[in-house]
Parts: C-alpha cells; sequence; structure tokens
C-alpha cells in the first residue's frame, strides 16, 4: 500500500521529530497547552497518550521503487528497553529505524506495506503524525544542531507547542540540558551558537533537544559513529539512564557497544530480520549461523 508523501518534519531538517506532548515542568503541561492553543486536534490527544508499550511489528515490507529494502519483517521490541539493530552496511538497519516514526514518508517512490503498531496504535493507521514524531524521537549519525542558540535549539520544541514564558522554558532547558549530563558544561554558553560546540556536545545536544519533549521512544541512528572515546561513553551512559522509562532502539555498527548498552540485539541481513534474542543470547549462543558469522567477525 502507497504512503502519501509526508512533508511533516521537514522543518526540523526532517529529523527531530520532537517528541511526546505530555510534559511535565513544573505547572507546565505541554499536552494541555498545546490542547488550548488548538495546534492538537482531542482526539489525536488521546492517541498522543496512547504510544507507549510494545513496539509490536508484523510481516513489514518496503520498497525503494522497485528495490525491496525490507523482506517481511516481524519483531517485538520492548518497552522501556534498549534495542540494538545490526547487521552489514545497506542491510536495511536505518530503513527499519525511520519506519518507526514515519520518516521514510518523506522519500518519494518508497512504499510500506504490514503492521506497524507501538502500544495501542496502529501507527500506519488513522494518527496524526506529527504526534507520532513527538513521541517517538530520533537521533542522527551526524549531530545536527540547529543554527541557533544552545537555548533555542533545546526549546525549540516547546515554543511550538506554544510555551512562550521565560521561566517555563528556562527550566526546560535546565531539566534536559542536565539529563544529557550538559548543564554544567553549557549553562554559561546558552546563548552561544550551538554550531560553535565540538562534535560530541553537539551530539549530546541534540540529545537533550529530543528529550526536551519527553519521547516514549528514542531511535538513534549511529549516535556514536562519529564521536571519540569519552562523548562515546557518555552518550552511552546517558542511553543506560534514559533506557529507565523510554524505549531505545539504536543501530551500531560496534558490537561492544550493542553488548554494553542493550538488552535485546536484532540482525539484520539483506533486509531480512534474521535474528532477535537477548543481546546475550544472540552474541554468544545465536540461533542461526550468519548471526553467528556476523558477531565474531567471520561474515563474507
Ligand atoms: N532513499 C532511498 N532510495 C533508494 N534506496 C535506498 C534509499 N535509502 C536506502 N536505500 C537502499 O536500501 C538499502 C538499505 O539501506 P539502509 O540505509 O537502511 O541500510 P543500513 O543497514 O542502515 O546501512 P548502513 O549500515 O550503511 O547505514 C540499501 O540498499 C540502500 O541503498
Ligand atoms: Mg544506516
Amino acid at each position: 500500500m502507497a504512503r502519501k508523501q509526508d512533508r511533516i518534519g521537514e522543518g526540523y531538517g526532517g529529523e527531530i521529530a520532537l517528541q511526546n506532548t505530555k510534559l511535565g515542568y513544573g505547572k507546565t503541561d505541554l499536552l494541555q497547552r498545546a490542547k488550548e492553543k488548538g495546534f492538537v486536534q482531542k482526539a489525536a490527544v488521546s492517541a498522543d497518550e496512547a504510544f507507549d508499550g510494545t513496539i509490536v511489528v508484523k510481516d513489514a515490507n518496503l520498497w525503494y521503487g522497485s528495490f525491496q529494502a525490507l523482506k517481511h519483517v516481524s519483531v517485538e521490541i520492548p518497552n522501556h528497553k534498549t534495542t540494538a539493530l545490526i547487521g552489514p552496511s545497506g542491510c536495511g538497519k536505518s530503513t527499519f529505524l525511520k519506519c518507526l516514526n514515519r520518516m521514510n514518508d518523506l522519500v518519494p517512490e518508497c512504499k510500506v506495506d504490514g503492521s506497524f503498531r507501538i502500544g495501542n496504535r496502529d501507527i500506519y493507521g488513522k494518527i496524526d503524525v506529527n504526534l507520532l514524531r513527538k513521541n517517538v524521537g530520533m537521533v542522527f549519525q551526524k549531530p545536527n544542531p540547529f543554527p541557533m542558540s544552545v537555548y533555542d535549539n533545546v526549546t525549540y520544541g516547546a515554543k511550538t507547542f506554544g510555551i512562550r514564558k521565560r521561566s517555563e522554558l528556562d527550566e526546560i532547558v535546565e531539566t534536559s540540558l542536565k539529563q544529557a549530563a550538559m548543564w554544567e558544561e553549557l549553562k554559561d554558553r546558552l546563548h552561544q551558537s550551538a554550531l560553535g560546540l565540538s562534535g560530541g556536545q553537539q551530539q549530546r545536544l541534540c540529545i537533550a533537544r529530543a528529550l526536551a519533549v519527553k519521547p516514549k521512544v528514542i531511535l538513534m541512528d549511529e549516535p556514536t559513529s562519529a564521536l571519540d572515546p569519552i562523548s562515546t561513553g557518555k552518550i552511552e551512559e546517558l542511553c543506560k539512564e534514559l533506557a529507565k522509562n523510554t524505549t531505545i532502539v539504536i543501530v551500531t555498527h560496534n558490537m561492544q557497544q550493542a553488548v554494553r548498552i542493550s538488552d535485546r540485539t536484532a540482525f539484520f541481513l539483506l533486509g531480512e530480520l534474521v535474528e532477535f534474542g537477548d543481546t546475550e543470547q544472540v552474541f554468544h549462543s545465536p540461533a542461526d549461523e550468519r548471526t553467528s558469522r556476523y558477531v565474531s567477525g567471520r561474515f563474507g
């Protein structure tokens, strides 16, 4: 079934996919505010609250034109756990990740079928895609801070939902930067351009920006591949902290990283999900010979 092309999200470089609206910064409830301002329809509001829970994908197929990039993928990604997606280049990891917040809708000639549910919502059904993307945030390989100050980066989503009061925005900035373990580093640089930060700082700022609207799911596509070991360590620590109340799906080419931070691992090959299970099992006693060859570096 063809999905109509959807340009929502391009304002964020097609990436930020701002997250949950049900925020609770002090007296501020972004969901309520959005409702009052008429940014969110009532029906969509209840949908927003439902994007929490297991991600259940059944028999998913995806084509770019005539090329089939995902083949009969079925998987249940548990809530509030970290799931790593691994596999050789071009096997469909990013494609699968982007299905989970309908970022592939932005790609012309892309067709998806099968069933994708988060909690009790069919994410390709009658939903507000903006709300989906607010609940299911995304962090990319290359940090993509907006060309504006640190402060404006972090408050971008809240402002979209009508928050204007300085004290509320200040609280959002402090909370989000603390969550991303950057407050001490950046509290005196809030009004400087985010483009002046180091690569590692920019990536953590992007994570803070995503967290500022309290997503239920965070999709990360090789978030540390461009970073040094210290910045990588900080982001891994952050993932462990976030996983206490957020579902994380992370693509990584770093096998040690998958072992360090994930509860479950999915191994993709040529568009198929070859194996999915506890990370410990996938790495130490894989069921499929192809997984075994890949995780031991004997692939190909
Ligand atoms: N927009 C697109 N148009 C056409 N083909 C695409 C598009 N995006 C991805 N593909 C193709 O789909 C397949 C899967 O790509 P994808 O980016 O999902 O792989 P990946 O597993 O993330 O690889 P990598 O590890 O290199 O990032 C590849 O063959 C790729 O060339
Ligand atoms: Mg990729």
